[in-house]
């Protein structure tokens, strides 16, 4: 039983493999968190963890119920606190009601304890195969109000992770409005922590930053439409002493595409408070009587061996138990995007060359870029008419996708559904069907406008004209772009007092239509991309088996972006491809092997002109090919150890270990004045104990390997190297 009700101290014991998250009943009707962290197997005693004395000072009021024992629930660790009454740190939840008041009291009202684990209508979430994981369901209700709060909470015994969602159910007579209503909170005896996340930029994605905690708050928020760029929906709570190796890790990772919150609060008794959940700025949800609102699942994960094993455990349960279809399990196909190759400058002709040159260097599929469909000529126009650019194509792209698989390599195509040029017919034809606000003037991003997926109508058009041209029947692949933030947010179907609801009902229109595409097409492999990885994150993995990481292709940028990536992201779903020198976007010149090795720690692809390379070029691409078939599958389906970091020094080092750990890849690259750096002893991780590898001819104990380290070679600058090794 991964999760106990142990009813005579009215205690809540969740466990997984290597974790424990424990917290009672308190007088019947109040939760107090009692504890999470390494796995505990006797809980006799835990209660006296509770550390409630009542201290005296007005800052810490009672509750009047509580005053026999002189408790104060706003000097108590909580499960899930609402603001109103006596808490006044940060609270999970704040809502309104019909007199205008601003105070909720949730008490309980029981619970049930099942097997398996519900779908969230509507929203991705992470799903359990059979008996795989135990769900704890808590009601908890405001007799005053009528609103119900469901806490929701599975536990993966052998994933090593607890998921958790809430629903509000409106069982009164009167509208609720929703302010503010988190996917989860956990409440900490302690601030001793670094706060560690992911930001950044386009060209410059998951950059890692990590901070000691604060007295007061550290909030990070996306509020432009998507997870976004600048941060990503995950966070963790980490020891000082912790490394990738070593230490305690307390990670939160959010399966949601749109605006969030998440951040920590320490009180001034030193607690913290750490929670993730949809964006309250500018959020609010009208629950009419007999309504529910289910919040987006937050992933908890626990290490005590540092964030390497925190972001394994992320991989497995993303790979395993959160992209779904026929690509989860498959190799991933080598292919050529055209995107750095041609830009919009195309024709029938130059794709079907770069068709045929790619099938000759053993790429597997091709994939036609932006440009394709209606006027398309740069990035003015068109975006919503999907129907061919017969300038271009005069056979038309059914025809065209006929033929690049007659070479004997498969065909995608790049969309960007969610969006409308204003120089466009579907623009002419509705021009309400973007997300503005009647009176305003709309600003232009990227000369274009976001369409309303609030909207149902909009939905069913976007499925429709996708599905037009992908019934065609050729077309493998699809990359499904996304390429600006909202602003003016606004739908002109919904009323004023629902206006607040824009940006998550628009998540929840995307998610739909999604779900109808993947489902209609099951065979088709969908690839994600937000301006490279600005919507990078767990929801969108539910739908899509691969996402575009970055625009810039520079390798040795490269390497920092998919280090910061992989914290949470498997190397399988993180699109990497070789590009042009100089590069496009850098300027800068790499060597061919190190930009093949670095895209090779991703989802494998070239992004260049292969019809202008030169011979000797087009012999090494077939080498990298060749290798990549041969090693794919440690690298997609295995272990990643993040050796050594591209934000700390001159190397980087990434080892991928087979799960049979039969095979080892360890990667190797240097990107400054490596020339004066003496040569390294890398110490491998994750072998088979008591077995021996072979690699380069030579023999090594996995012993040898793990305690005295590999020694590689000394390399130039900007150069990369791999090691296979093999078990004996
Ligand atoms: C975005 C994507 C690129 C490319 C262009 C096409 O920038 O990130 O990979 O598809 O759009 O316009």
């Amino acid at each position: 039983m991964s999760i106990e009700y142990i009813s005579d101290k009215e205690l809540f014991h969740i466990k997984t493999k290597n974790s424990s998250y424990i917290f009672r009943l308190r007088k019947g009707y109040e939760l107090e968190h009692l504890y999470y962290g390494e796995r505990i197997n006797d809980t006799r005693g835990i209660e006296f963890l509770s550390d409630d004395n009542f201290l005296g000072a007005t800052l810490h009021a009672i509750d009047s119920e509580f005053t026999e024992e002189k408790l104060s629930t706003d000097r108590m660790l909580r499960e899930y606190p609402f603001y109103g009454s006596v808490d006044l740190r940060c609270p999970a939840f704040h809502a309104e009601y019909r007199d205008g008041s601003r105070v909720t009291k949730m008490k309980y009202l029981g619970h049930k304890i099942f097997s398996g684990k519900p779908e969230l209508d509507g929203l991705p979430s992470v799903y359990a195969k059979s008996d795989e994981a135990q769900t704890l369901e808590i009601t908890m209700a405001d007799s005053f109000t009528g609103l119900n709060l469901i806490y929701r909470y599975s536990a993966f015994e052998e994933l090593d992770v607890i998921t958790r969602s809430v629903t509000a159910v409106n069982t009164g007579n009167s509208e609720i409005t929703l302010d503010k209503i988190m996917s989860c909170s956990v409440d900490f005896d302690n601030s001793d922590f670094d706060f560690v996340h992911l930001h950044g930029e386009a060209w410059r994605e998951c950059e890692i930053e990590r901070k000691p905690l604060v007295n007061g708050e550290v909030r990070i928020s996306s509020a432009r439409g998507a997870s976004s760029h600048l941060h990503s929906p995950f966070f963790a709570l980490a020891n000082k002493n912790t490394t990738e190796f070593e230490g305690e890790v307390f990670a939160f990772s959010l399966v949601y595409s749109g605006n969030f919150e998440l951040g920590a609060e320490v009180d001034s008794l030193k607690n913290t408070r750490a929670y993730m959940g949809i964006n309250s700025f500018d959020f609010k949800w009208l629950l009419e009587s007999g309504q529910s609102f289910t919040t987006p699942e937050a992933v908890m994960v626990h290490s005590s061996n540092g964030f390497g094993e925190m972001s394994r455990t992320f991989h497995n349960l993303y790979r395993n138990n959160l992209a779904r279809g026929k690509y989860q399990n498959a190799v991933r196909p080598i292919l050529i995007n055209n995107w750095e190759a041609t830009y919009f400058d195309f024709n029938e002709e130059k794709i079907l060359n770069l068709a045929s040159k790619a099938k000759e260097l053993g790429i597997e599929l091709l994939v036609l870029d932006d440009g394709w469909f209606g006027k398309r000529n740069d990035d003015t126009l068109s975006l919503g008419d999907w129907y061919t650019n017969t300038d271009k194509l005069p056979e038309g792209i059914a025809s065209l996708a006929k033929k690049v698989t007659e070479i004997g390599i498969k065909f995608g195509l790049w969309f960007e559904p969610e969006m409308v040029s204003p120089n466009s017919e579907l623009y002419h034809k509705h021009p309400d069907w973007c997300i503005h606000i009647e009176v305003r003037e709309k600003s232009l991003g990227r000369n274009q406008l976001v369409l309303d997926l609030s909207r149902k109508e909009v939905c069913d058009y976007i499925v429709s004209s996708v599905s037009d041209i992908l019934s065609c029947g050729n077309i493998s692949y699809i990359k499904w772009d996304m390429n600006r933030n909202f602003t003016e947010i606004g739908s002109s179907a919904l009323p004023p007092k629902r206006q607040s609801e824009v940006a998550h009902r628009y998540i929840l229109g995307l998610y739909n239509v999604l779900e109808r595409i993947k489902t209609a097409f099951p065979d088709v492999l969908m690839e994600g991309c937000a301006s490279g990885g600005g919507r990078f994150d767990a929801g969108m993995m539910y739908y899509f088996n691969q996402f575009w990481t970055s625009d810039n292709t520079d390798a040795i940028d490269r390497l920092k972006i998919q280090y910061g990536t992989s914290m949470v992201m498997p190397s399988m779903f993180m699109g990497a491809h070789v590009s042009a020198v100089p590069n496009h976007q850098t300027g800068r010149t790499i060597p061919l092997e190190t930009r093949g090795l670095c895209a090779m720690c991703g989802q494998f692809g070239y992004e260049l002109d292969i019809t202008q390379i030169s011979d000797d070029e087009a012999d090494e691409i077939k080498n990298q090919i060749e290798l990549y078939k041969n090693i794919r599958e440690v690298i997609q389906f295995g272990d990643l150890y993040r050796l050594k970091s591209p934000f700390d020094g001159e190397k980087t080092f990434f080892e991928f270990v087979s799960k049979d750990k039969a095979r080892v890849c360890l990667f190797y690259f240097t990107h400054s004045c490596a020339v004066q750096c003496n040569t390294e002893k890398i110490k491998l991780k994750g072998l088979k104990p008591d077995s021996a590898y072979k690699c380069n001819k030579q023999i090594y104990s996995a012993e040898f390997l793990e305690r005295f380290g590999f020694d590689t070679e000394n390399l130039q600058d900007n150069s990369g190297k791999v090691y296979l090794f093999e078990i004996q």
